[in-house]
């Protein structure tokens, strides 16, 4: 039977997910792999008008459990238009933020009950879970940091908060990779890029012989 591999990036803002994806991305692609990129929320045509909604704070005045419904809604066409027909055709899905985001941005720093978030879970990824979670983890003041400089000012409704906000999402990360050991591995994100990578690489190559490509 064909099956890909679906691989997720998560951290908080600043972490370096888009380089560290393109990197990887032109690393398999050289080895011949067939690589899908996309990110969250957005991904397919349904998920990229719910971003919209979230990014600008227009959901933002009815609460967030109405948010992580729309993250779950944006999420769950995403999984069955882009993520499930990819990984059935035997490709690499690298997927930038899936459901920990909305564990940790909603549940661990959102104040939702963590059973509540864990019910939307399952209804938005259907039993398509991640085979390997990338945890990018950084400090929160740097992070942040380079977030601001990146946006030029024009940060997003999530990247607004401060430093403590930014702390607690990154032990609320290492918290999962911590109960999820299997699924997920915790990267250094402070060194350079090149050097990221190669962590990142480590942690990939040995799961390349499980992919049965099409
Ligand atoms: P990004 O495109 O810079 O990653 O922005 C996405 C923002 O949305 C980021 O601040 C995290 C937030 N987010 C959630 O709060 N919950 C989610 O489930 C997802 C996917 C993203």
């Amino acid at each position: 039977m064909k099956r890909g591999l679906f691989i997720t990036f998560e951290g908080g803002e600043g972490v370096g997910k888009s380089t560290q994806i393109r990197l990887l991305r032109d690393r398999l692609v050289t080895l011949g792999h067939d690589v899908v990129v996309t990110r969250e929320p957005g991904g397919s045509d349904g998920g990229e008008a719910v971003r919209h909604v979230l990014l600008s704070g227009a959901a933002e005045p009815f609460g967030v459990a109405m948010e992580v419904m729309l993250f779950a809604a944006a999420r769950n066409d995403h999984v069955e238009e882009v993520i499930r027909p990819g990984l059935e055709r035997g490709a690499m899905v690298l997927c930038d933020r899936f459901m920990d985001s909305s564990r940790v941005y909603q549940g661990a720093t959102g104040g939702l009950e963590p059973a509540f978030v864990a019910n939307i879970e399952r209804i938005a990824i259907d039993h398509v879970q991640p085979d390997c979670t990338l945890i990018l983890d950084l400090d929160a003041a740097t992070g942040l940091s380079r977030a601001q400089t990146r946006a030029g000012g024009a940060a997003d409704r999530f990247e607004k908060e401060d430093v403590a906000v930014h702390e607690a999402r990154r032990q609320a990360y290492l918290m999962i990779a911590a109960t999820e050991p299997e699924r997920c591995v915790v990267i250094d994100a402070a060194g350079g890029a090149d050097q990221v990578a190669a962590a990142i690489w480590r942690a990939v190559e040995p799961l390349l012989g499980e992919v049965r490509h099409g």
